[in-house]
């Protein structure tokens, strides 16, 4: 009895050894399939997206700083490793993968873009295969286990997230907007479809390419601009689209711009920034631009100040316009400003105002909605500067500030708007302060 119950145990034991040698082998003959499989889908669905010249999707939204290949190494495992160390794969549900969501960035809606057909081929490729070989190599326990790579190893964006998120193309258009297309009234007259000079200038020039503002708004003027080749992203300060206004070149609108001046600097800080992220040149965090602190909205309310003595004649004159403080006092930010040459032998400025706002108030909101903003009636501080020492000519960042100034005084304005209605002044009235 307790020999056969022996044989039996005995008999057992052995049965379930080589079933469990059999289980193992199955297992691990699945885990060198998968291995195997892990390789073969790297070689044909992911190293060709690495040895491509072709962009891959990533480019849609990002102009610089990450590229789909800065993940990839040479080698499956070594790929994996890679991404596995930086969290980017979820080994137990490879589906979720963070990498995947990177991928499939431009299907979510994130409201950042309509992604384009094209990119939306080339993404799906992208997700699949990187889908298929993730779920080859988490099939593979020997994989999942695999020493962690040095962190010099490890394949990933050669930029920080913040430059990263810099470079995307919603953020270049969103800065597209606050710097030139705050501005275009400057220029709308003569280069949008609708402006009032286009019939005649139309005649004279023979054709319509000089009409750079786009019906379609702002997206598709940057695009234009861009494709139109009058922003130069080597030399920017030599890009048509300042050096046409500004009259360094012929421009047949004659000059519309001083350098330095806030149509300028406006249009400058865009083409710079924008020329800068195309080429990469953003590194570190702090390369970063400062952002902006205020909003500013041309308006339809024009200045005149007369009788400007002969000495300013030709030279940048700026004035701000500041709001009372609710205290007896006034606002230590101007509410408005405005700034161009004093004609050289009227003895006259004028101009119209650009309101300005902090960023995020009620008032810059408000810029959004209202095309031209305008001031209540009422009593306002006027500044005025005169660039006597010409500092802008020699330093376009330069700002004129207390050295520059001429003169205030207060006046009492209705800021009706128009050309023909225009806030008069005149140049005696203002008393040098303290
Ligand atoms: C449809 C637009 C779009 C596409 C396509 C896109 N991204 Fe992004 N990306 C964004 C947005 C928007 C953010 C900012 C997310 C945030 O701030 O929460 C971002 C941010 C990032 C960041 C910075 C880290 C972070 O989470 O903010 C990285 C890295 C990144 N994307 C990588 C990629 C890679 C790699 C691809 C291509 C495989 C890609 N992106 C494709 C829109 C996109
Ligand atoms: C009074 C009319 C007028 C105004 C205002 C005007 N321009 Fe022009 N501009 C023209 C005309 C006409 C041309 C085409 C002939 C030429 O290149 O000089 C032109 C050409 C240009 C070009 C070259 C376009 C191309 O496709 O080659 C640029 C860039 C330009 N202007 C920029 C500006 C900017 C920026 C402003 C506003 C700050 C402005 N212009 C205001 C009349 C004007």
């Amino acid at each position: 009895m307790t020999a056969i119950i022996l044989f039996h145990a005995k008999s057992w034991v052995l049965a379930l050894g080589l079933l469990v040698a059999a289980g193992s082998l199955a297992a691990a003959e699945a885990a060198t399939d998968a291995a195997a499989d892990a390789k073969s889908v790297f070689e044909r669905r992911i190293k060709p997206i690495f040895a491509s010249p072709k962009p891959t999707s990533c480019l849609e939204c990002h102009l610089a700083g990450v590229d789909l290949k800065n993940y990839i190494k040479p080698s499956s495992e070594l790929t994996f490793r890679s991404l596995r160390d930086q969290g980017l794969v979820d080994v137990n549900k490879p589906e979720d993968s963070r990498i995947l969501a990177l991928i499939g960035m431009g299907e979510g809606g994130d409201g950042a873009q309509k992604p384009s057909l094209i990119h939306s081929e080339v993404r799906k490729a992208e997700y699949e295969g990187f889908a298929e070989w993730l779920r080859a190599c988490c099939a593979d326990p020997a994989m999942i286990a695999a020493a962690k790579l040095p962190e010099r190893e490890l394949a990933k964006p050669p930029r920080p997230d913040a430059v990263i998120r810099h470079a995307r193309r919603d953020r270049v258009l969103a800065s597209f907007e606050d710097h030139v297309w705050a501005q275009r009234f400057r220029c709308t007259g003569c280069h949008a479809a609708d402006g009032d000079q286009v019939a005649k200038l139309v005649a004279e020039q023979g054709d319509r390419d000089f009409l750079w503002i786009r019906p379609e708004g702002a997206e598709a003027t940057m695009k234009y601009i861009i494709a139109q080749g009058l922003v130069d992203t080597k030399q920017p300060e030599r890009s048509l689209l300042l050096r046409k206004p500004a009259l360094e070149v012929k421009h047949a609108g004659g000059k519309k711009l001083e350098i330095g001046d806030q149509g300028y600097k406006e249009l400058r800080a865009w083409i710079e920034e924008y020329s800068r992220t195309v080429t990469d040149g953003y590194k570190t965090v702090k390369d970063l631009p400062p952002a902006p602190t205020t909003v500013h909205a041309m308006t339809d309310m024009w200045l005149k100040i007369t009788d400007t003595p002969g000495a300013w004649g030709d030279k940048l004159l700026q004035v701000d316009i500041h709001a009372s403080d609710g205290k007896g006092g006034w606002a230590q930010d101007p509410i408005a400003t405005s700034d161009r040459a004093v004609f050289s032998n009227g003895n006259l400025w004028q101009h119209v105002l650009t309101c300005v706002a902090p960023v995020g108030s009620e008032q810059a909101k408000g810029f959004a909605n209202a095309e031209k903003p305008k001031l209540p009636a009422g009593k306002y501080l006027v500044r005025v500067y005169v660039d006597l020492r010409r500092k802008l000519e020699k330093d376009w960042r330069a700002r004129l500030g207390a050295e520059d100034l001429v003169g205030e005084t207060v006046i009492d304005a209705s800021w009706a708007t128009g050309y023909g209605s225009m806030t008069t002044m005149t140049a005696g009235a203002l008393k040098k302060a303290r």
